[in-house]
This record gives C-alpha cells, structure tokens and sequence, in this order.
C-alpha cells in the first residue's frame, strides 16, 4: 500500500536532506554502556518529508531513496549532531547573564528578580524573547524547558517568538506568591488561573507544550503548591518544572518553611509534584534517598553544571546519580542567566568537568547524551527529539571543527570521532555551530546570520 507520506517523499515535496559526518545518541551509556548508545557515520545521508527523519544512515546506500530534484546539502568535514535539548533555562535572564559576586539569594535579589520586573511590558517581553529564541539556534539548540517570569505575558512571548522559529520550546509562567518583590508575585487563585489559560492556549499547539513552573518552595506558599498540583492532576500531559536543593542555604530555608516535611524534595512530593513529567533543575544537594525517590516516581533532573559552579552552588553527583543502581533521568541545562553561556556544548563541557573534579569522572558520549537524548527523555521527548533516529523530527546542528583556527590545528590532531566531539565542546561555543535545522529546514545559519545587529527582531 502506498500512503500518502511515501509519495510526498517520492516527488520530492516537502524533503531535505544532509549529507556529511552524522552521530546518534540511541540509548542511554549511563545505563547501557558506550556501543549500544552511541553509532557514527562517516558519511552519512540522513533523509526528512515534513519534518520528519525518513531514512538516515550510510550515503552509499541510502541516495538511491533521495527523490528527484532533492539535492542534500553536503557538509564534508563537519559533524551532524543532534539539536541540542536544554532542560532548564530561564527565557527572562538573558541581559543578567555572567554576574559576578553573588550566591544564589544574592544573585536572585539583585540580579533575576529586578530584571524579571521589566517583563510586566509587553513589549520588552516580546523583544526579549525574540533575541532568547535567536540564541538557541545560533546555538545548536532545537528543544528547551523555559522559565518566564511570573507575567503571563512573558510566556505568551516566549510561545509566539519560538512558533515564528518551529523550536519545540516548553513553557510556563513562574508560580510565586511569596518571598519576591510584591511587582512580582501571583496568588495561589491568580496563578493556578493564569496557568491554566496559558496551559489551554498553548499546550499541544504546533511544537509547543506547557510546563507549570512554580519557582521553587521556597517561594510558593502550600496553598499555591496544592494549586499546582491541582491544575498538573487536570492536565496530566504538561510538564511540572521547578528548582530543587540548589543550594545548601536554599535546602535549610525550604525546610524551615515547610517544618513537617522530611526534606526538600519531601516538600513537593507531599503536594503532588512529582513523577513522570516532573523536571527539577539542580539537586546538587539531594541525599541518596532522595534521589532514589527520584528514580522510583520517574522524576527527572536538570544538571545545570555552570550555574552551579558560577553562583559556587556546588557538584552535582553525577555518576551516582544518573549511573547508580536506581538511575535517575538526568538531562542538561544552562541555566541562563545564573548559567554563562546558551551553549550546550559548553555546559556539558562543564559537566564533564564537575564529574572529573569529583573524581567520578564521564565520558565524551555520556556528556553528549545529557545535552541530546538524554535532555529529550527527561522531557518525555525520548521517542521525538534527540537521536536522529528515523521517525524522529528533523531537529540537528552542524558542527564545524575548523570554527576557528586554533581549533582547526587542534582538530587535525584528533583519531576517533570521540576526541573530536570532546575537542568541540571542550573548546568550542557558538562559533563551532554552522547550521541549525529544525524540523528538517535551515534555521540558523552561521555564515549569513546576522552577527548581534538584526537578532531579536520578532
Ligand atoms: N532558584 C529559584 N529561582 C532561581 C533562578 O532564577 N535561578 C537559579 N539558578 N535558581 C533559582
Ligand atoms: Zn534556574
């Protein structure tokens, strides 16, 4: 039989492909070991009808199935990557980024909350947003879980500025009724009902899905956290992203609030805020038992190693954590604006780096897996985003190891494609990212983008 799909592909219509060097993150190496994970091609040919992977894998095999008139675009010498996931970054901080001398309260209460004031207008909102979304692609990065600011108008920016670019982005308005500036605070009646529109405007709209974001405990009151719940329980399908054990200070002060809860994480356990679905970014701080909670709810971690070590947050324990004997699903995060870059390169060079500090140290394909696949399995995303497996949308970055000239020679020097995957991100950034597709079209281009001027137009 043959479908309508089949024939788009045949004639041509609605098909791209690449050709070049291609990798794939298939399983997770933390739990799998490296050879199931990981595969590399060459050159490969990787094939995409509506923005869909229809065939990847060898050239020499697979350009017979390329329809006539569909020449790929040939990228000899770079590397295929798939889009990066960031599995937490705040959409509002972007102009606070890289501050310096400040813990996380500090940083919250003279850094992110003044500038989270300026997203009550729209219009700010809108500009802001525009120019966030444009550093995700120049970035590589195809999917992210966002935080706006407790407007509901910041999420509603980050909704239509990421639709005019098809980024698979997941979204809420923050949820905080207490401990903020009074410009920033909600209700638990005013949050739950904002949520809940934004939720029914954008959740399941084209790529879009909705997160409820209360902040973190700390400034939720239990009243809030119970509407959270209430409104996750109604929408089972949305996301539920929040911070936790950031901090050991911020652990004490969720404690203190919460007095009969036995922990942090206790505290949104206790409300209904874990399980499948659930992403929380940091848990630098969490016992063991926490994170087999973790693990046994199927609640998923965002690592965000340069916030961490910017804000001196702490090591998050990373092999015991995602490679223990009750794994957690652990995915990558910038955490901008705490965090100091929207690569994802370099933050899993950063997680690398933390692991090997620890002495508990990582390999090029599992940090590649927390930035990729592993980012799209704490999103629920593993079957959607973040292999290049057929079947998958055609999210992927071109990486170019001749950036720059340093890394041209440095490059050169490489054996294996996974001392050049690490050279990449070790010493790579924006620069090493020459194209970013989404859904199997160029959306970022590197050598044609404008550079700074014309970014953040809407
Ligand atoms: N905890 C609560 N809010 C924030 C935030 O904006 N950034 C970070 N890094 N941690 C938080
Ligand atoms: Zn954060």
């Amino acid at each position: 039989m043959t479908t309508a799909d089949d024939t788009r592909a045949r004639t041509g219509e609605n098909t791209t492909a690449v050709r070049g060097p291609l990798v794939r993150f298939l399983d997770d190496p933390f739990r799998t070991g490296r050879d199931a994970a990981f595969t590399y091609t060459p050159d490969a040919l990787l094939i995409c009808t509506d923005g869909r992977i229809t065939a990847v894998g060898d050239h020499a095999a697979l350009r017979h199935r390329l329809p006539a008139g569909v020449t790929p675009a040939h990228y000899p010498d770079h590397v295929v990557v798939p889009g990066f996931v960031d599995t937490h970054v705040h959409g509002v901080q972007t102009d606070v980024m890289a501050a310096t001398g400040a813990d996380l309260t500090g940083w919250l209460e003279r850094r992110a909350f003044p500038e989270e004031e300026r997203f009550a207008d729209g219009r700010y909102a809108r500009e802001a947003a525009a120019a966030f979304c444009d550093q995700l692609l120049r970035n590589g990065t195809t999917t992210a879980l966002v935080f706006g600011s407790v407007h509901p108008g910041s999420a509603d920016a980050l909704f239509e500025a990421a639709a005019r670019r098809n980024l698979r982005i997941v979204c809420g308005k923050v949820l905080m009724d207490r401990n903020a500036p009074d410009a920033l605070l909600d209700t638990a009646q005013s949050g739950y009902e904002e949520s809940k529109a934004l939720l029914e405007r954008w959740h399941g709209k084209g790529r879009a899905r909705y997160a409820i974001t209360p902040r973190f405990a700390p400034s939720s009151t239990p009243e809030q956290l119970e509407a959270a719940a209430a409104l996750w329980r109604e929408h089972p399908g949305a996301l539920l992203h929040t911070h936790v054990s950031e901090t050991p200070d911020e652990a004490e002060w969720a404690r203190s609030l919460f007095p009969g809860r036995a922990g942090y994480l206790d505290i949104y356990d206790h409300y209904g805020l874990l399980g499948p679905g659930a992403v929380l970014a940091h848990g630098v701080h969490l016992s063991p038992a926490e994170r087999d909670r973790c693990a046994a709810t199927g609640t998923a971690l965002a690592h965000c190693p340069g916030s961490n070590l910017a804000l001196g947050s702490g090591l998050f324990p990373l092999r015991e954590t995602a490679g223990g004997p009750r794994p957690v699903t652990v995915g990558l995060g910038t955490d901008v604006g705490a965090g100091p870059t929207f690569s994802m390169l370099s933050t899993l060079y950063e997680a690398y780096k933390v692991a090997a500090v620890r002495g508990a140290p990582v390999d090029t394909v599992q940090a590649y897996h927390l930035a990729t696949r592993g980012g799209a399995a704490a999103l629920g995303l593993a079957d959607t985003v973040g292999s290049l497996a057929p079947g998958q949308e055609a999210d992927f970055a071109v990486l170019d190891p001749r950036a720059t000239p340093l890394l041209a020679r440095r490059a050169a020097r490489t054996e294996d494609i996974e001392e050049l995957l690490f050279v990449l991100a070790a010493m790579g950034d924006d620069r090493v990212v020459r194209a970013t597709y989404v859904a199997g079209r160029l959306a970022h281009d590197r050598d044609t983008a404008p550079a700074g001027r014309g970014e953040g137009a809407p």
